[in-house]
């Protein structure tokens, strides 16, 4: 077989974000769009990846099979040794961690667009993951892009399609492609981590009856197999459980919007439903509903850290927590109970990755549904329901009665996210610099009746290898360890999204019942009065509030 180099040109703007590169279906499949970001990320890695192993796999989504033959294709002129393929071109985001690190696997490449919907109008996206299993650092994503900007030929190896369907070997070139389970090695480490017996006699607890919504993205396989397979939950606990390419034409969020049909399950009384849990696109987010009960992700995380003993993996102890900095400080508060360390970092879970690696921390998450610990170096939705699982099956009590008594215990981060989509860029950018100007008069400032205690753009030196992130998000802290957090999305693909996160700490739990929006209304009014988003962006509310 021949390895053919076929001359290209630079495409503009193949800078990845937060978590890789990610834009419309049609703009992936231009011809050389994706091969020249192949090629980047290739160009970047050192010889030595000749003989090495490479894992990749997506969320199978629209264009995940064509983009994996050209994957493969290229992985051959490389030089891998070995390319590990999840079968159906199928691996969820953490699964992928899991299988990079168990095979020891130079690298991984995982094409996922996340929770972004799928489909030929929807999004695809693709990320390359370093040896560790987590996402590759700023340095090394720069550097691709950097690439991406004078790239001018690409390297692909003369070979047919492998065939995806069939557990097995093949060749092409000199490389070997072998198509692996996408479930058994994730499966049998979750197996390591919880107490399995103790959850699967939960399960069979008559009056203990819970649903999966694995909203026809990647989890549901995964999700079958240890549920319904190893924990011997009935049939029937994971709906929308076959991966589609156009996720159903959902939207693979699992928030109380996109998730709205399990919310309303758990809701009905009628339902018999005690615990309901979802996944996103790929399969690192979560959400944990109970009856008639929506966890925050940021108090999920504290919750999790504040019942870790549960859990047989963490019942030594947690070295440390760490959360992203617009997720609510509900965490600091069990750390300092637990006096163990909590790390600030900036969003996104690469950063996490360093922590993990140093044995910094055990457990970590964002307010933005992920949360996940050291056995991988990404999210992990599934994870995060085996754990809640775990707890449930040791505390025999109710999710909602866990977090209420978790409030009267720490009191309560009231929480929210409002999300302005789709504004103008230059809008946006207007309106970071006359806030960032205006950062420092606010400390002192009485606004909308609460004292600013301090005001900041967020920086983050990363304390074990130095690097150093700046501008990731505006903080302004009020007083009694309330917060406001102002910040750009890196994940979108149309315009730009502001992000406002809202949080107020209520210690007194006579007001822990109060409506969310309603405890937050002064701090919308004076995140107006700061950022005068309204009078930029033209928006007058929000998209999106989760
Ligand atoms: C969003 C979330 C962030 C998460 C990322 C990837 O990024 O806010 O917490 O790490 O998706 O799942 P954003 O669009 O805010 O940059
Ligand atoms: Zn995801």
């Amino acid at each position: 077989m021949r390895v053919v180099t076929v001359c290209t040109k630079p495409f503009a703007g193949q800078k990845p974000g937060t978590s890789g590169l990610r834009k419309k279906v049609k703009v992936f499949s231009q011809p050389g769009y994706l091969e020249n970001f192949v090629q980047s990320i290739f160009d970047n890695l050192p010889n030595e990846v000749k003989g090495k192993t490479l894992v990749l796999g997506g969320d199978g989504r629209y264009f995940n099979d064509t983009a994996i033959q050209i994957i493969l294709r290229m992985a051959a002129a490389t030089g891998f040794g070995r390319v590990l393929v999840g079968r159906g071109g199928i691996l969820s985001t953490p699964a992928a961690s899991a299988v990079i690190r168990k095979h020891a696997a130079f690298g991984g490449i995982i094409l996922s667009a996340s929770h972004n919907p799928g489909g030929p109008a929807g999004d695809f996206g693709i990320k390359y993951n370093l040896a560790n299993g987590g996402p590759a650092n700023e340095t090394f994503t720069e550097a691709v892009y950097q690439r991406t900007q004078s790239i001018n030929r690409y390297s692909c190896v003369e070979a047919p399609d492998v065939d995806l369907g069939a557990l097995g070997e093949t060749t092409i070139g000199i490389t070997t492609v072998q198509v692996i389970d996408p479930v058994a090695d994730y499966a049998e480490l979750q197996e390591t981590l919880f107490d399995f017996d103790r959850i699967a006699a939960l399960l069979a607890r008559p009056g203990f009856r819970m649903r999966f919504d694995a909203m026809h993205a990647v989890t549901g396989p995964y999700a079958q197999a240890i549920l319904e397979g190893r924990l011997g939950a009935p049939a029937g606990t994971v709906v929308n459980a076959i991966p589609l390419p156009d996720f159903g034409g959902g939207h693979p969020d699992p928030n109380p919007v996109y998730a709205a049909d399990l919310v309303t399950a758990l809701a009905d009384p009628h339902s018999g439903l005690s615990f309901g849990a979802a996944s996103d696109g790929d399969g690192d987010r979560n959400m944990i509903v109970g009856r008639d009960f929506i966890v925050s992700p940021s108090d999920s995380l504290a919750v999790l850290a504040a019942n870790h003993a549960c859990v047989p993996a963490y019942s030594g102890g947690l070295a440390g927590v760490a959360r992203s900095m617009p997720t609510s400080c509900a965490v600091d508060r069990v750390a300092r109970s637990l006096g163990i360390p909590c790390f600030e970092t900036p969003t996104g879970w690469k950063f996490f990755g360093s922590l993990l690696d140093a044995g910094k921390v055990t457990l970590c998450g964002e307010e933005s549904a992920g949360t996940g610990s050291n056995h991988v170096r990404e999210k992990d939705g599934l994870w995060a329901v085996l754990f809640w699982l775990n707890i449930l099956a040791a505390r025999n009590e109710p999710v909602a009665e866990i977090v209420r008594e978790h409030w009267r215990k720490f009191g309560r981060n009231v929480y929210s996210r409002h999300d302005y989509e789709g504004i103008e860029t230059a809008k946006a950018d207007r309106l970071f610099a006359e806030l960032r100007g205006k950062l420092p008069e606010l400390p002192g400032a009485e606004i909308s009746g609460m004292r600013v205690e301090a005001a900041d753009d967020f920086a983050y030196t990363d304390p074990v290898d130095g690097s150093r992130s700046e501008k990731q998000g505006v903080r302004v802290l009020l007083q009694g360890g309330s917060r406001v957090v102002f910040r750009l999305s890196g994940t979108g693909t149309e315009g730009a999204t502001l992000r406002v996160y809202l949080e107020r700490y209520v210690a007194d739990a006579a007001l822990h019942d109060v409506p969310t929006q309603t405890a937050l209304a002064p701090l919308v009014e004076l995140a107006e009065k700061i950022a005068n988003i309204t009078a930029i962006t033209g928006r007058n509310a929000p998209d999106v509030i989760s």
